[in-house]
């Protein structure tokens, strides 16, 4: 079964005509001031109006030694980029986070993305020109600490996977490296990172998914979705990431477990060893959190129907029931590279049936992105809701990833050139009266406030 789509919002590309025709409108009148020949107040410049922003959402990956292709640093640095920054920032391709603002729910824990005045302030700095400004408006040089370090705090346990030798030249890979724990008793997690230990690695590590297995579980099968029993912990990802537990939850990791990191690299023309390790910080010894958080791959498409002919979208659903009540505290979208759009919905138990769409996302392989819901808004849901999670894979030449438009793909887990489709979701289970708890305290928090949809940036 598969349902052929033309028609959806995201196709039309809706979200981004609005925003399009307010910078026309920014566009047109620069032009028209900087033609009369004056520096007027609405010229940008990049020191005042554009460094800001770089530095705030784009030079954690956008400097030397980093993951990113170019250093955005400086205004010699960026002005050769100027039309291109312009680009990805409008298209929100750039920084790499793609929530559609126009569906479900719009808070999240570290939104990276840029308001779409700060879209307008780029289009307009690169559309009239690209100029400088005043050097003494430039504003002061971020202080990276050093994106290695750990951000967890002291780990008490940190493990290192292999090192693994990454040839000169070559197609990027993807595999499987997996080292003990050496844990011995049942442990809750309260923070966990990874991190790619010098610069060589930080260049070759494309993205890094961690995973709890169990011991004997070897997994060399090189399944990038952690094998099917691993339990996923956290992902390096480009210059990111730690996570945080709430604080009355914690995650499981049992006896004896593994670790096992998932990866992409890339080949940089030199031979080069990339080191990645795991850093844990744990609750103190016999601590049990309220809550155990769990990260589990749900609403699966039925993969042996995966059917995507050549030139065409589809669309494929996948439906997992929650036995108890829960509160649904991440969302990570994931297909393979064919994968194009993802949305979660959830369809509530009982007459007449009440569905939500709480978030979509577009989809691109190269990054693999957890959206955590900021607490306050965070979907509490009853005992039978049914997570629903439509994906939509696009295997025209339009997918500008698409290695072959002309070939039908099927369902896979190990090859990124099959096709996948789930969800990771987060969350911790509730009972009946934590469940009634929290809807109480939900509706308390709303209470000042009317009930407006905030709409976002
Ligand atoms: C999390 C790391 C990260 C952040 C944050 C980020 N970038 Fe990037 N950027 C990359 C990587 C990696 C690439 C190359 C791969 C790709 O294109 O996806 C890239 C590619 C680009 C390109 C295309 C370069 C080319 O070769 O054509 C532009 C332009 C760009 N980024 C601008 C920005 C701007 C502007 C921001 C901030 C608003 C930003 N990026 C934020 C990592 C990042």
């Amino acid at each position: 079964m598969r349902t052929v789509v033309r028609n959806h919002p995201f196709f039309r590309s809706g979200a981004l005509t609005l925003s399009a025709i307010a910078l026309g409108v920014a566009v047109a009148s620069t032009m028209v001031r900087a033609q009369q020949g004056r520096t007027t107040e609405g010229q940008m410049t990049f020191t005042r109006d554009v460094a800001p922003i770089l530095y705030r959402s784009c030079v954690r990956c956008h400097r030397p030694g980093e993951i990113a292709p170019m250093s955005l640093l400086t205004y010699n640095d960026a002005r050769p980029w100027a039309q291109s920054i312009k680009q990805r920032v409008s298209k929100r391709e750039m920084p790499p986070w793609f929530l559609d603002k126009t569906i479900g729910i719009q808070k999240y824990k570290n939104d990276p993305s840029l308001r779409d005045d700060e879209i307008a302030t780029i289009v307009r700095w690169a559309d009239a020109g690209a100029v400088q400004g005043n050097p003494a408006h430039m504003p002061a040089m971020p202080n990276f600490d050093d994106m290695t370090t750990w951000r967890i705090g002291t780990p008490d346990l940190i493990v290192k996977y292999p090192a693994f030798k990454m040839p000169a030249t070559g197609p990027d890979l993807y595999g499987i490296l997996t080292a003990p724990f050496g844990t011995t008793e049942d442990r809750y997690i309260k923070a966990i990172q990874s991190r790619v230990v010098d610069s060589d690695s930080r260049k070759v590590v494309h993205h890094a998914l961690s995973y709890a297995v169990e011991p004997g579980d070897d997994g060399d099968i090189g399944d990038d979705a952690g094998g099917g029993s691993g339990q996923f912990l956290v992902e390096y990802a480009s210059g990111k990431n730690a996570t945080f537990a709430a604080s009355d939850s914690g995650v499981l990791l049992r006896a004896g477990q593994n670790a096992r990191v998932s990866y992409h690299f890339h080949s940089i023309g030199e031979e080069a060893q990339a080191k990645i390790e795991l850093g844990i910080v744990f609750y103190p010894k016999g601590f049990v959190p309220k809550h155990v958080q769990w990260s589990k791959q749900l609403g699966q498409e039925s993969a042996p129907d995966i059917d995507i002919p050549a030139n065409s979208i589809v669309r494929r659903d996948g439906y997992t029931r929650l036995n108890s009540a829960a509160k649904i505290t991440a969302w990570q979208p994931h297909m393979h590279i064919r994968g194009k759009y993802q949305c979660l919905e959830l369809i509530y138990p009982g007459e007449p049936v009440k569905t939500e769409t709480v978030t979509c996302a577009g989809w691109n392989y190269n990054w693999h992105t957890i959206y955590n819901y900021e607490d306050e808004v965070a979907p509490i849901v009853p005992a039978g809701t049914l997570l629903h999670v439509i994906s939509w894979f696009d295997n025209t030449a339009a997918n500008r990833h698409n290695p072959d438009p002309k070939n039908w793909v099927g369902a896979g887990t190990g090859r990124t050139i099959d096709e996948m489709g789930f969800s990771w979701i987060g969350w911790y289970d509730l009972t009946a009266a934590e469940y009634k708890a929290e809807l109480v305290a939900r509706k308390a928090a709303q209470q000042p406030k009317t009930t407006t949809d905030q709409p976002q940036r």
